[in-house]
Order: structure tokens, then sequence, then C-alpha cells
């Protein structure tokens, strides 16, 4: 039996909302003067997508927009976070803007308050454009300083009506993912390259959020981490060590510098690279945060890897237990104690989770209802954590689903499904699962609808 909600734990104003990011639902990827980024060269790679899938639909949300805020809309959430792709609005990297690209975010946003929903923009989720890759990419100091005119450009053009606005979406995956791992685009497996681009992301973030400020007065700035708990696998010396060492790699690294903490100094000396540090870049990195954004999906299991690539650790998950379709253990306590962490050792003054959810593999059944109870149950566990830190003094001012739509997982393709609506990719056709449901009855429950006179 799952623990009921203590919704009355929740802010009145609480936001409820749906997340999602461009490249995962857009498409459109050569329409309007929208350039290539580094995922549409990654999806080309042979190997590299499950399926050799590539965003170039996806859920063709650039046209089918107006059906997307009416499905918010009728979900009841009153708050929608996505991303703005770079390559759309400043399709050269850095440079002139593309007005076609901005009048599309325009549009949405209008919409959005129509319908009565906040719009919560995240400027980067991955989609660095081509050009800049080509440039050196991340590794490069330069790439910070366009990040900050791509922000200046964006916020100038929405900062009028989007007053929520999240820097980078987990720069852990950019970096260690993407240039450590090579599981994410642009796919190397190199410590140096990765350590550097880790530095100029968090340096690119402190810039953008000068600039979101400068362009538009009274923004509120975030940025938005993947975090995880952490234990070892066994309580052997060599695991707890590990444990430690990933706690730098997944969570200290992303924290300690934006709270003017400088790099951890035992993750230093575990990758082994100077950091590309200059004077004064470790007030810019530490820009003052309005809020910090929790994404939360699974816990770490680990065990020492000395053979492995830093940080050395190996993820064992846990020996029995629930686990998703993304074969990740499924524990709700984490997000209690994340929040907590941040709320205690990190002195968040307002926090979100701008990201939780499961993939499950959903089908659309002969009544032509989506019967999805393990995400259901995800949701509700999930939410039941959030509640219960609240009431231990988490400054939780909302919650974003992970996702609207099933969509384009990276490199997993379209086999995992996130959303809590089905969409079919053959006909486009969406269709509310009844996870969506329940989400829409927990809003109601949360906000009942004023009683006529
Ligand atoms: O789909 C991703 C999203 O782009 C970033 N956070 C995790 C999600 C699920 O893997």
């Amino acid at each position: 039996m799952t623990e009921p909600i203590d919704l009355a734990a929740l802010p009145e104003d609480f936001a409820w909302g749906v997340a999602t990011s461009a490249y995962q639902i857009e498409g459109a990827v050569a329409e309007d003067g929208r350039s290539p980024s580094i995922w549409d060269t990654f999806c080309r790679v042979p190997g590299a997508v499950a399926g050799g899938d590539t965003g170039d639909v996806a859920c063709d949300h650039y046209h089918r927009w107006r059906e997307d805020v009416a499905l918010m809309k009728e979900l009841g959430v009153t708050a929608y976070r996505f991303s703005i792709a770079w390559p759309r609005v400043v399709p050269g990297g850095d440079g002139p803007a593309n007005r076609a690209g901005i009048d599309f975010y325009d549009r949405l946003v209008d919409a959005l308050l129509e319908a009565g929903i906040t719009p919560s923009a995240t400027l980067y989720h991955w989609d660095l454009p081509q050009t800049l890759q080509d440039r050196g990419g991340w590794p490069v100091r330069d790439t910070a300083q366009h990040l900050a005119s791509y922000a200046s450009v964006a916020a100038s053009a929405l900062g009028d009506r989007v007053r929520h606005w999240a820097t980078l979406n987990e720069p852990l995956c950019s970096a260690w993912i993407g240039h450590l791992e090579g599981r994410m685009a642009p796919g190397l497996t190199d410590v140096t390259a990765a350590v550097r681009a880790s530095y100029h992301l968090l340096l690119g973030h402190g810039l953008a959020a000068q600039a979101i400020r400068a362009a538009a007065p009274g923004a509120e700035v975030g940025i938005v981490n993947n975090l995880s708990t952490v234990e070892p696998a066994t309580p052997c010396e060599a695991d707890v060590a590990a444990a430690r060492r990933a706690d730098g790699h997944t969570n200290r690294w992303w924290l300690d510098p934006v709270h003017g903490r400088g790099f951890p100094a035992d993750m230093l000396e575990v990758y082994g690279v100077d950091l590309p540090e200059r004077p004064g870049d470790r007030e810019v990195i530490a820009q003052p945060l309005d809020w910090l954004g929790l994404n939360y999906y699974f816990p770490l299991v680990v065990a020492d890897d000395p053979a492995g690539p830093p940080p050395f650790t190996r993820q064992t998950g846990r020996p029995r237990g629930r686990r998703t379709g993304m074969d990740w253990d499924i524990d709700a306590d984490g997000i209690e104690s994340l929040l907590l962490r941040l709320t205690d050792e990190y002195g968040a003054r307002r926090l979100y989770v701008t990201e939780n959810g499961s993939a499950y593999p959903d089908t659309v059944g002969p009544d032509g209802t989506v019967d999805d109870p393990e995400r259901v149950r995800y949701l509700e566990e999930h939410l039941a954590a959030c509640a219960r830190a609240v009431r231990k003094g988490a400054p939780l001012a909302g919650y974003f689903a992970w996702s609207l739509l099933d969509n384009f997982e990276w490199a997993y393709g379209y086999d995992k499904r996130f959303g809590l609506v089905h969409v079919d990719y053959r006909t486009q056709k969406r269709t509310v699962k009844n996870s969506g449901r329940r989400y829409a009855d927990i809003i109601r429950t949360h906000r009942p609808a004023p009683r006529a006179a």
C-alpha cells in the first residue's frame, strides 16, 4: 500500500509542473533556420543511438505545440519547464539571432500564459550548436562566453514574460557522459576534455546568470543538477572510499563551485587534471542563485573499480528491489534525503524538483487507454517523499514530472517511454496515460476549484 501524499504540507502556490527538452520533442531540425546541434551529429554515428533513432521528427512538437499546451491545460498543470534550442535561436552559436526561431518560443510562451501555465525556460539542455563543437566545444573557454551571449538574446526576447530561468540542465551529463564515458554527444572519452568541459559549463552558468539578469531584471535564475544518494556496495573500506568518490563526481563537483566553495580538492586529485582557472572565475561561477533544481531518478550503489575510468567506481545497483524500465533502482527516500541535503548542507532557500519520473514499456490497450500502474506508484511514492521533506524544512516550491510526453531518450532512442502522455510515433497521436490522470487528480486535490458562491 503506497503511503498517502501529505498534500497539506505543500505550499498553496506549489508549482505543479511537467518538463520536456527541445531536442527530445521538437523535431523540425532543419526548419526556419535551425542549424545542426551536436546531437544531430551524434545520432548519425553508427551504433551511437539505439535503433539508429534521431530527433529529426521526435514528437513533432514544433508543429503540434498548440495541442501539447491544451494537453497540459487538461492535466491541470500550473507550470511547464521547457528548453530553448540554442541552434534555433542563435544558429551560428554566437552572432546574430534568428527571428523565426525566437518566434516559435514567443508563441509558445504566449499560449502557456493564456492557458494559465507559468513558463520555466532552460537555456541549455545539451544541444550545443555543432559549429561551436567544431571550434572546440565545452573544453574551450570561449563556449562559456557564447552561452552568455545566447542567454542575453533569449532573455531579451522572452524575459518580459518568462520569469523563471535555468542556465544548464544536468551539466554532469554534458561533461561526464559526453566527454568521459562517450555515451552522449559529443562522444569523447578523455578525462582532460571532460574536466575542462565541466569547468567551462559552470563558468558559462555564471556568465549566463549575469546576462539573464542584465537583460531581464526580476528574472529568477537557477541551475538544474541531477543528483543521487550514494551508498557503498559493501562495508569494506575500498567500497566506502569509492562511495565518497562517486559522491564527489555526481554531487559535490556540481554543487560546491556554484556555492562559492570551489571545486572539491579530493576530486581534483582523483581526476589528475589542472583546472583552466583564471582570476575572478570563482566569483563568476558562484553567482547568487534564486533557486536550485533537483533532477532525481535513482540512488547510486557503487563498488571500487581501480581499472575503470575516473572516479574508479562501478555501479552495482541493489541486489534486489524494484527497478524501472531503464534498469534504475527505485528509492523514493532518496529524493527526500537530497532535498534535505540541499537545504541543510548548501543552505538552499528555494528548491524545485525539476525532473522526476520513470520509463516503462507502455502500450495503448484495446480500449484505447494506457494502464501504467508502476509509473503511478513511482509518482505517488516520490511525491509522498517530497511532502515529507517539506515537513522537515525543505523549501520545496514545485515539482516537474518528467515528462509530459514520451520522447527521444537520447542514446536509448524512442525505446524508453517516460511520458505521462503516450505518443504513437507513427501517427503522433497523444493518449493521456493513467499516470497522467492520476497526476491530474493529485493536482486537483491540492488545488480544489473555487466553489461557486
Ligand atoms: O530524458 C532525460 C532528460 O533529458 C534529462 N534528465 C533525465 C531524463 C531521463 O533520462
